[in-house]
This record gives C-alpha cells, sequence and structure tokens, in this order.
C-alpha cells in the first residue's frame, strides 16, 4: 500500500456511515447456531478478560483454541478461566499453541472468532491472518507501533468489509453507555463547535519484569513489553491511546494534518524500563486551525488525572476518563442518567450479537486505524523533534523490532533522541 493519503481515511468514514444510514448489504450470519468457537492469541491479563466476557455474552460460546508465546501464560490464563466458567474453558492439549507461530495455528483449529491480545507490536501481523481466514475478529487497542504496521490494518480493514466479517476493536470507550451518550450531545451542539480538547492520562509507571537468567534477550523484552517501543509502541501508544481515540471521536473521526510534541525520560532509569519516554505533551493542527491536545506520563508519587477537558463555543464539558461520567457546563446541564454498563461486557455482547446475525456487522476499522496512527505519530513527533505530518507518519517506511522472530540476543533499542531520531529510520 503506497502514498496513503489523509483524505483516504476520511472517505472511508463517510462510505461506512452511507451504509450504516441505508440497508446493510447482507449481515455476517453465522448460518448455524452451534456454539461459537473463540480463540484467543496472547493469554495475558486482558486476553484472559476478554475471553471470559466472550463466554458471558454467550452461554453457548466456548473457548476452542489458546495460543500464547510461552506455556505458563497459557496454562495459567486457562486455570483462572476454568474456575469462573468451568468446562466451557476446558480446552484440549491438541489446541492448545505455544511460540511464534501459535496465533496461526489458534487461526486454523476451527475456531469463529479470534481475540487478538498480545503486545501490540503482533498485532498487523495477527489482525492480518485471522481476516484473510474470514474469521471474526476482536482485537485490543494499539493496532499497530508504527507506520508500516497500520497500513497493514488498513489493508484488512478493506478486506474484513469486503468479506463482511465483524472487526471490533478494544477502544472499549465507544461502547461505554454514557460516553455514547456524552459525544452525541457534542455532536449535537450541547456546547457549540467543539473549539479545544485536552486530554490527560497521567498515571503512576506500570509493572517491570525483572530479567531471570534462564530468559533470552527476547524473552526478557517480550515478557517486559510494555518497556520497549517496538513491543508497546511506547505509553502514548499503548496506554494514552484511549485518550487519543477520544479526541479522535470527538472531531467525528477527521484525521489531524500535523502534529508537534515534546517528550522525555525524566524519571525511567534502569534496564528493567527499556528505552520508552514517560512523558509526553502532544498538540494536533487540523485544518481549519484548531489545535487538540494530549498530555500524558507515567510516573510515581505524582499528581494522576485521566479527565478529558473539552471547550465549545458556548460551553465545557469535562468526562472523567476513569469512570465517564461527563459534566457540562455553559449552554448544557445535560447529565447521563442512563444505564451504567461495564464497557468491556458491552463489546462482547455486540460482537456475538453481530456474529449471529441478530445485529449488523460491526467494522471498527477506519477509526481503530487511524487513531492508532494518531496516537503514533504523537510519539514520532516527539521522538524525532519535528512537526510531523499526518500523511509522512502514515507513509512511513520504519517498521519497529527485529525481523525475525526467535527466542535469542536482542539489543534493547537505543532512546530516541529529538532532533537526531529520523521519522523513516
Ligand atoms: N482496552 C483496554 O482497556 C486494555 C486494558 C489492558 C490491556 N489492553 C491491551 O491488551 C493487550 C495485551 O495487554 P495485557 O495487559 O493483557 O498484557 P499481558 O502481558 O498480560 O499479556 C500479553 C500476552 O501475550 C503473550 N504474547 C506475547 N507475544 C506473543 C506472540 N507473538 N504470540 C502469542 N502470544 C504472545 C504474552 O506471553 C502474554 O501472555 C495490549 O495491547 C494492551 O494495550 C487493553
Amino acid at each position: 500500500m503506497s502514498n496513503v493519503t489523509r483524505r483516504d481515511f476520511v472517505k472511508a468514514a463517510s462510505a461506512v456511515s452511507a451504509i450504516g444510514a441505508t440497508t446493510l448489504p447482507g449481515w455476517a450470519v453465522q448460518e448455524k447456531r452451534d456454539p461459537i468457537k473463540v480463540g484467543f492469541i496472547g493469554c495475558g491479563g486482558r486476553g484472559t478478560g476478554a475471553a471470559n466476557q466472550a463466554l458471558t455474552a454467550n452461554k453457548d460460546a466456548v473457548i476452542w483454541a489458546m495460543g500464547d508465546a510461552f506455556e505458563d501464560r497459557l496454562t495459567g490464563s486457562m486455570k483462572s478461566l476454568i474456575g469462573e466458567k468451568g468446562t466451557r474453558a476446558e480446552v484440549p492439549k491438541e489446541r492448545q499453541f505455544v511460540g511464534f507461530d501459535a496465533f496461526q495455528k489458534v487461526i486454523d483449529s476451527g475456531v469463529d472468532m479470534v481475540i487478538l491480545t498480545t503486545p501490540p507490536h503482533f498485532r498487523p501481523e495477527h489482525i492480518a491472518a485471522a481476516v484473510k481466514a474470514k474469521k471474526h475478529v476482536f482485537c485490543e487497542k494499539p493496532m499497530a507501533v508504527d507506520g508500516t504496521g497500520v497500513r497493514s490494518v488498513m489493508e484488512s480493514v478493506e478486506l474484513a468489509k469486503k468479506n463482511n466479517t465483524n472487526l471490533m476493536s478494544g477502544f472499549c470507550w465507544r461502547y461505554n453507555p454514557a460516553l455514547r451518550a456524552t459525544f452525541k450531545q457534542l455532536h449535537n451542539g450541547a456546547i457549540g463547535d467543539i473549539e479545544s480538547y485536552f486530554a490527560t492520562y497521567y498515571a503512576a509507571p506500570l509493572w517491570t519484569k525483572p530479567r531471570k537468567e534462564s530468559w533470552s534477550d527476547m524473552e526478557w523484552q517480550m515478557r517486559n513489553w510494555v518497556h520497549y517501543d517496538w513491543l508497546s509502541g511506547d505509553h502514548i501508544v499503548e496506554q494514552a491511546c484511549h485518550s487519543v481515540d477520544k479526541i479522535n471521536w470527538a472531531m467525528k473521526n477527521e484525521a489531524p494534518i500535523s502534529c508537534t510534541s515534546v517528550g522525555g525520560r525524566q524519571m525511567h532509569d534502569g534496564v528493567d524500563r527499556g528505552n520508552v519516554y514517560d512523558h509526553f505533551g502532544v498538540m494536533y493542527e487540523y485544518a481549519d486551525g484548531r489545535r487538540m491536545q494530549l498530555h500524558c506520563r507515567q510516573m510515581p508519587f505524582c499528581y494522576n488525572d485521566n479527565n478529558d477537558y473539552i471547550t465549545g463555543a458556548t460551553g465545557t464539558c469535562t468526562v472523567n476518563g476513569w469512570t465517564g461520567a461527563p459534566v457540562f457546563t455553559g449552554s448544557s446541564d445535560w447529565t447521563y442518567t442512563g444505564e451504567q454498563a461495564n464497557m468491556y461486557q458491552v463489546e462482547h455482547n455486540e460482537l456475538q450479537a453481530a456474529i449471529r446475525g441478530d445485529a449488523p456487522t460491526v467494522n471498527d476499522g477506519d477509526f481503530m486505524a487511524q487513531s492508532t496512527l494518531m496516537a503514533i505519530l504523537g510519539r514520532e513527533a516527539a521522538y524525532t523533534g519535528q512537526r510531523v505530518s499526518f500523511e509522512d507518519m502514515l507513509n512511513s517506511t520504519t517498521r519497529l523490532g527485529p525481523k525475525e522472530y526467535a527466542f535469542g540476543e536482542l539489543d534493547i533499542p537505543p532512546v530516541a533522541e529529538p532532533g537526531t531520531t529520523k521519522l523513516n529510520r
């Protein structure tokens, strides 16, 4: 896919809403009413949670196959799932797959849908394989760690649309009932035209997995994955992408034209903290001159905040990023009084309804690819110290990480240096 433009996102987004507004071209109906066979790849915290939600969504769903790079993660996950859901989570040995090719074996094992929850570096390849095999997909955020990965995801998005298979993202706030109602208010002009959006993701540092003697460089980095840009995309991509996605949502999925950022590694030290930054301050510039901002950090003993502060022409709205609760002032004093539902569960309820043909096919592809790219753009503007255009980011040739996957030697990549690090490297 060469020279993709900002307009490709705009065109794709309007095509999807046009479909939604009229009749659907046939839903992705699961012909038989047999149990939905769920496979999941990346049996860590989120994968186990999502598998549990898939089983809760439908009493006929079963975990059919599991895959992980490491056997201990797979067996730990299965044990905990059996504890909660019983035999529906009991996967026979022949459908437990371990290693770098586990994803393909899960996909080929006869599953109907897959949950993709490895570290994000591997996501583009896993999405591509699952969509190619016409599986329904739930893929966690972020969907890639570099422009090369996002372009691959965009191709998969188009193929899923063509095949009419479901492709749901882990940008879970889009499935939160309170936030859905809030963004509807914003889009209907409750505070007038949105003039600025200031998102925060000030949080504590994430866990580390100190190296064990038996681990190779590769195994250590994979187990300690959040601290390497090639595996996690850095915390702006891995964690604060939720806030980026909310900016994107508020802007009705219009892509920015460029981005400038600052960032660095002020408090992180020691080998366990890899090569990532611990803070970013990002400004996205839009075609009409509006500027939307994100500040995020992962530092200990500091003030934490995950609110979004939105200013419109006639009022303001503050969205609480932990609970989703909005506070409107000015032209609207609307408050949310609807249902409070677990957004992670809503995702799987809606996905399985779509797989069953009881709801329209889901394809979150355009916004999930764009929000991921915007988060990568924020990182790259900070890493390079340059004003980076959305299109240069989208067409960047950088592919982070080793060319081949093997458990052996692997240097920790250098920490990016603004003014020196190149966008295409
Ligand atoms: N939507 C949310 O709110 C939310 C919350 C938590 C995590 N996440 C996302 O979910 C993903 C997983 O995060 P987590 O917290 O579960 O991490 P985790 O470390 O608990 O789990 C990741 C698992 O993937 C396995 N793995 C690594 N490389 C693999 C490969 N190539 N093939 C197969 N398995 C592989 C690991 O061994 C591990 O078991 C991340 O992208 C993260 O950002 C999303």
